[in-house]
Protein backbone atom coordinates (compact mmCIF):
# COMPACT_ATOMS: atom_id res chain seq x y z
CA UNK A 1 0.00 0.00 0.00
CA UNK A 2 1.38 3.26 -0.68
CA UNK A 3 2.16 5.52 2.09
CA UNK A 4 0.97 8.80 2.69
CA UNK A 5 3.03 11.94 3.30
CA UNK A 6 0.64 13.60 5.34
CA UNK A 7 -2.45 13.41 7.71
CA UNK A 8 -6.04 14.63 6.92
CA UNK A 9 -8.12 16.59 9.04
CA UNK A 10 -11.31 17.11 7.90
CA UNK A 11 -12.97 20.23 8.92
CA UNK A 12 -16.79 20.15 9.67
CA UNK A 13 -17.17 23.72 8.91
CA UNK A 14 -18.56 22.42 5.04
CA UNK A 15 -20.07 19.47 6.64
CA UNK A 16 -23.94 19.44 6.60
CA UNK A 17 -25.23 19.44 9.86
CA UNK A 18 -28.50 17.68 9.36
CA UNK A 19 -26.50 14.46 9.49
CA UNK A 20 -23.09 15.32 10.90
CA UNK A 21 -22.39 12.22 13.08
CA UNK A 22 -22.32 10.01 9.76
CA UNK A 23 -20.69 12.44 7.52
CA UNK A 24 -18.03 12.39 10.47
CA UNK A 25 -17.98 7.85 10.01
CA UNK A 26 -18.00 8.68 6.22
CA UNK A 27 -14.62 10.61 6.22
CA UNK A 28 -13.19 8.35 9.42
CA UNK A 29 -13.98 5.28 7.28
CA UNK A 30 -12.45 6.97 3.95
CA UNK A 31 -9.15 7.64 5.85
CA UNK A 32 -9.22 10.59 7.51
CA UNK A 33 -6.95 11.01 10.68
CA UNK A 34 -8.53 13.57 12.68
CA UNK A 35 -10.98 15.78 13.14
CA UNK A 36 -11.08 19.77 12.87
CA UNK A 37 -13.42 21.42 14.65
CA UNK A 38 -13.77 25.78 13.85
CA UNK A 39 -15.29 27.81 16.28
CA UNK A 40 -15.61 31.07 15.41
CA UNK A 41 -16.87 33.67 17.59
CA UNK A 42 -18.13 36.53 15.27
CA UNK A 43 -15.65 39.32 16.94
CA UNK A 44 -11.74 37.60 16.37
CA UNK A 45 -13.05 36.63 12.81
CA UNK A 46 -15.96 37.60 10.91
CA UNK A 47 -18.02 34.85 11.31
CA UNK A 48 -19.73 32.34 13.82
CA UNK A 49 -19.74 28.86 13.60
CA UNK A 50 -20.74 26.61 16.32
CA UNK A 51 -19.74 25.78 20.11
CA UNK A 52 -18.94 23.40 22.71
CA UNK A 53 -22.86 21.54 22.64
CA UNK A 54 -21.64 20.67 19.04
CA UNK A 55 -18.35 18.93 19.83
CA UNK A 56 -19.89 17.22 22.96
CA UNK A 57 -22.37 15.74 20.73
CA UNK A 58 -20.05 14.14 18.28
CA UNK A 59 -18.05 13.39 20.56
CA UNK A 60 -19.82 10.22 20.18
CA UNK A 61 -19.50 10.11 16.70
CA UNK A 62 -15.75 8.81 16.17
CA UNK A 63 -13.01 8.10 18.64
CA UNK A 64 -10.94 10.04 15.94
CA UNK A 65 -8.27 12.94 17.55
CA UNK A 66 -10.87 16.34 17.73
CA UNK A 67 -8.38 19.14 16.80
CA UNK A 68 -10.41 22.48 18.31
CA UNK A 69 -9.14 25.76 16.00
CA UNK A 70 -10.12 28.47 18.44
CA UNK A 71 -10.73 31.61 16.70
CA UNK A 72 -12.39 33.36 19.26
CA UNK A 73 -11.36 36.19 21.95
CA UNK A 74 -10.31 35.78 25.19
CA UNK A 75 -9.59 31.90 24.49
CA UNK A 76 -8.76 31.15 27.64
CA UNK A 77 -12.08 31.72 29.60
CA UNK A 78 -12.69 28.99 27.60
CA UNK A 79 -10.42 26.34 27.39
CA UNK A 80 -11.28 24.40 30.39
CA UNK A 81 -14.73 23.92 28.38
CA UNK A 82 -13.54 22.87 25.30
CA UNK A 83 -11.24 20.30 26.83
CA UNK A 84 -13.94 18.68 29.32
CA UNK A 85 -16.20 18.80 25.71
CA UNK A 86 -14.07 16.72 23.92
CA UNK A 87 -11.40 18.46 22.14
CA UNK A 88 -7.80 16.21 22.44
CA UNK A 89 -5.93 19.03 21.12
CA UNK A 90 -6.30 23.03 21.35
CA UNK A 91 -5.47 25.66 18.80
CA UNK A 92 -5.18 29.60 19.57
CA UNK A 93 -4.10 31.85 17.83
CA UNK A 94 -1.26 33.99 18.96
CA UNK A 95 -3.18 37.38 16.81
CA UNK A 96 -5.18 37.79 20.53
CA UNK A 97 -3.60 35.62 23.28
CA UNK A 98 -0.58 37.97 24.50
CA UNK A 99 -0.52 35.37 27.28
CA UNK A 100 0.99 33.00 24.74
CA UNK A 101 3.02 30.83 27.45
CA UNK A 102 0.54 31.44 29.99
CA UNK A 103 -1.95 29.94 27.74
CA UNK A 104 -0.21 27.11 26.54
CA UNK A 105 0.56 25.72 30.27
CA UNK A 106 -3.07 26.08 31.08
CA UNK A 107 -3.81 23.40 27.73
CA UNK A 108 -0.85 21.31 28.82
CA UNK A 109 -2.32 21.47 32.58
CA UNK A 110 -5.69 20.01 31.07
CA UNK A 111 -3.71 17.20 29.70
CA UNK A 112 -4.08 18.31 25.93
CA UNK A 113 -1.97 19.09 23.08
CA UNK A 114 -1.33 22.53 22.34
CA UNK A 115 -1.30 24.19 18.94
CA UNK A 116 -0.82 27.75 17.93
CA UNK A 117 -2.19 29.14 14.96
CA UNK A 118 -1.02 31.95 12.67
CA UNK A 119 -2.66 34.14 10.22
CA UNK A 120 -1.24 34.91 6.56
CA UNK A 121 0.49 38.14 7.90
CA UNK A 122 1.86 37.06 11.13
CA UNK A 123 5.56 36.39 10.99
CA UNK A 124 6.82 32.89 12.47
CA UNK A 125 9.09 35.35 14.82
CA UNK A 126 6.11 35.49 17.29
CA UNK A 127 6.57 31.81 18.38
CA UNK A 128 10.60 31.95 18.48
CA UNK A 129 10.01 31.91 22.41
CA UNK A 130 7.31 29.29 22.51
CA UNK A 131 7.90 27.13 19.85
CA UNK A 132 9.88 24.28 21.90
CA UNK A 133 6.64 24.42 24.28
CA UNK A 134 4.24 23.55 21.39
CA UNK A 135 2.63 20.42 20.01
CA UNK A 136 1.45 21.72 16.79
CA UNK A 137 1.99 24.94 14.55
CA UNK A 138 -1.23 26.21 12.74
CA UNK A 139 -0.35 27.96 9.32
CA UNK A 140 -3.32 29.87 7.87
CA UNK A 141 -3.15 29.36 4.51
CA UNK A 142 -6.26 31.91 3.87
CA UNK A 143 -7.37 34.61 6.08
CA UNK A 144 -9.84 32.51 8.97
CA UNK A 145 -13.66 33.08 9.17
CA UNK A 146 -14.88 31.53 6.31
CA UNK A 147 -14.74 27.71 4.62
CA UNK A 148 -14.24 27.89 0.91
CA UNK A 149 -11.41 30.57 0.04
CA UNK A 150 -8.70 30.26 -2.09
CA UNK A 151 -5.23 28.90 -1.08
CA UNK A 152 -2.76 31.58 -0.92
CA UNK A 153 0.78 30.67 -2.31
CA UNK A 154 2.38 33.00 -0.45
CA UNK A 155 2.17 30.90 2.49
CA UNK A 156 4.24 28.16 0.86
CA UNK A 157 7.76 30.10 1.82
CA UNK A 158 6.53 30.74 5.35
CA UNK A 159 5.73 26.64 5.94
CA UNK A 160 9.16 26.10 4.11
CA UNK A 161 10.78 28.14 6.23
CA UNK A 162 9.21 26.71 9.97
CA UNK A 163 9.80 22.96 8.36
CA UNK A 164 13.71 24.46 8.29
CA UNK A 165 13.89 25.84 11.82
CA UNK A 166 11.76 23.11 13.44
CA UNK A 167 14.63 20.52 11.98
CA UNK A 168 17.60 22.92 12.99
CA UNK A 169 16.20 22.76 16.13
CA UNK A 170 15.40 19.05 16.05
CA UNK A 171 11.73 19.84 17.73
CA UNK A 172 8.71 17.69 17.20
CA UNK A 173 6.22 19.21 16.11
CA UNK A 174 3.86 18.94 13.79
CA UNK A 175 3.31 21.67 11.17
CA UNK A 176 -0.62 21.59 10.18
CA UNK A 177 -1.94 23.79 6.90
CA UNK A 178 -5.64 25.07 7.23
CA UNK A 179 -7.53 26.62 3.92
CA UNK A 180 -7.88 26.22 0.45
CA UNK A 181 -6.99 22.42 0.35
CA UNK A 182 -7.83 20.05 -2.14
CA UNK A 183 -6.23 17.47 -4.57
CA UNK A 184 -4.33 20.18 -6.23
CA UNK A 185 -2.71 22.63 -3.22
CA UNK A 186 -2.37 19.42 -1.35
CA UNK A 187 1.55 18.41 -2.68
CA UNK A 188 2.67 21.62 -3.00
CA UNK A 189 2.01 22.42 1.02
CA UNK A 190 3.24 18.71 1.76
CA UNK A 191 6.67 19.23 -0.05
CA UNK A 192 7.06 22.28 1.43
CA UNK A 193 6.60 20.26 4.92
CA UNK A 194 3.02 20.39 6.02
CA UNK A 195 3.05 17.30 7.93
CA UNK A 196 -1.11 17.79 8.52
CA UNK A 197 -3.85 19.09 6.35
CA UNK A 198 -6.86 20.57 7.15
CA UNK A 199 -9.53 20.76 4.55
CA UNK A 200 -13.30 21.56 4.43
CA UNK A 201 -15.05 22.17 1.04
CA UNK A 202 -12.76 19.72 -0.59
CA UNK A 203 -13.88 17.14 1.37
CA UNK A 204 -17.83 17.79 2.22
CA UNK A 205 -18.40 19.59 -0.89
CA UNK A 206 -17.47 17.57 -3.05
CA UNK A 207 -20.20 16.74 -5.51
CA UNK A 208 -18.64 13.26 -5.90
CA UNK A 209 -19.46 12.39 -2.41
CA UNK A 210 -17.03 12.35 1.03
CA UNK A 211 -15.26 8.89 0.61
CA UNK A 212 -14.30 9.69 -2.83
CA UNK A 213 -12.90 13.27 -1.95
CA UNK A 214 -11.00 12.06 1.09
CA UNK A 215 -9.46 9.60 -1.35
CA UNK A 216 -8.84 11.99 -3.80
CA UNK A 217 -6.55 14.42 -1.52
CA UNK A 218 -4.85 10.98 -0.01
CA UNK A 219 -3.72 9.98 -3.31
CA UNK A 220 -2.91 13.44 -4.22
CA UNK A 221 0.00 12.73 -1.73
CA UNK A 222 1.49 9.28 -2.03
C1 LIG B 1 -11.08 28.91 8.07
C2 LIG B 1 -11.09 27.62 8.88
C3 LIG B 1 -10.84 26.43 8.07
C4 LIG B 1 -11.89 26.14 7.05
C5 LIG B 1 -11.20 25.53 5.87
O1 LIG B 1 -11.22 29.98 8.92
O2 LIG B 1 -10.12 27.67 9.90
O3 LIG B 1 -10.60 25.28 8.87
O4 LIG B 1 -12.90 25.28 7.51
O5 LIG B 1 -12.11 25.41 4.86
P1 LIG B 1 -11.71 25.09 3.35
O6 LIG B 1 -10.98 23.78 3.38
O7 LIG B 1 -13.03 25.04 2.68
O8 LIG B 1 -10.83 26.21 2.89
ZN1 LIG C 1 -9.54 25.76 10.98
Amino acid sequence: MAIVKALLAPSILAADFTTLGDQISQAEAAGANRIHIDVMDGQFVPNISFGIPVIQSIRKATKLCFETHLMINTPDNLLDAFAHAGSDSLIVHAENTPHLHRTIQHIKGLGKKAGVALNPATPLVVLEEILPKLDLVLIMTVNPGFGGQKFLPETLDKIRRLSAIIKQKNLAIEIEVDGGIDAQTAPLVVTAGAGVLVAGSAIFGDKGGIDFATKKILSSIV
